[in-house]
């Protein structure tokens, strides 16, 4: 086994939209080397019971912990909301990071005094959300927006087409007609449609999401448990896995990382029901 700050940082999300993260990472801490793992298959993990998605958190940790992750970055605001929790539970000493949509900088920066949040149906449904308004929601107003069909978009590699405007635009229509002037982009697959959402929320509008601060507070739990790699060591890999089309999926990571090689399949889920067993529970 290798020295622990030679060990590489385990991150995951339900697909590619992670990767927003993955590069503030990259970025921040480049002697690291990062596992990722997209889990295409079964995204979008937005609409599905939270239990199911706080047991592939457990699983999807597991798979990065029995491939040595130092330290698990869950760069998914639904499974943060739905299993961060189990995983600190499971593996007390392990740095475990989350991430939650950005209200507290928001409400701060906000001069009309509305914040506007875009979000999956199951960030805005948890308790965590819920905790973070009684936070820092109590000053300003925060209208929410649940972005049903923008995780599909992403996972399509549909950044910027007219299909992706005119979704986005439905969804931040209400957001503006409230008077928001900051715009939180609650998932991190929303961060590649940023330029989109910024040509049509215009200048005036701030819009933020949390990839930055995450890796600033990956960088601080490394560093308190001395497991910040020194750079000193033989050049830091980049590796992925994804479920769903290994192809069609290696396709949207090329062009969202830069050429990165085919991503290794994971082994399948035994969390998720199947999504046609799923559709049918539907109301
Ligand atoms: N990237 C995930 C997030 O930040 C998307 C969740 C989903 O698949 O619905 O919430």
């Amino acid at each position: 086994m290798s020295a622990p700050d030679l060990q590489p940082i385990g991150v995951f999300d339900s697909g590619v939209g992670g990767l927003s993260v993955l590069r503030e990472i990259r970025a921040r801490l480049p002697a690291e080397s990062l596992l990722y793992c997209a889990d295409s298959g079964y995204a979008p993990y937005g609409e599905r019971p939270i239990e199911e998605i706080s047991a592939r958190s457990l699983e999807l940790g597991a798979f990065l912990l029995a491939r040595n992750a130092k330290a698990l970055v869950v760069a998914c605001n639904t499974a943060t909301a739905a299993g961060v929790k189990a995983m600190r539970e499971a593996w007390p000493d392990l740095p475990v990071i989350g991430m939650e949509p950005a209200v507290k900088p928001a409400t701060a920066a906000t001069q009309s005094g509305t914040v506007g949040v875009l979000a999956t149906v199951g960030t805005l449904a948890s308790a965590k959300f819920a905790a973070l308004l009684d936070s820092f929601g109590q000053d300003v107003r925060v209208v929410t927006q649940p972005g049903v069909g923008l995780v599909e978009l992403v996972e399509h590699g549909e950044l910027d087409t007219p299909t992706a405007r005119d979704l986005l635009q439905v969804h931040l229509a209400p957001l503006l007609a409230a008077g928001a002037d900051v715009i939180v982009l609650g998932c991190t697959h929303y961060v590649f449609l940023r330029p989109a959402i910024e040509a049509i929320v215009g200048p005036a509008v701030k819009v933020i999401d949390t990839g930055a601060a995450v890796a600033r507070q990956l960088e601080r739990r490394l560093c308190a448990s001395r497991l910040l790699a020194d750079g000193t060591q033989p050049p830091r890999v980049t590796q992925f896995w994804c479920s769903g089309d290994t192809r069609q999926v290696g396709a949207v990571i090329d062009r969202l990382w830069g050429a990165a090689g085919a991503p290794h399949p994971l082994p399948p889920s035994h969390s998720f029901r199947s999504r046609s067993v799923l559709k049918e529970a539907l109301p």
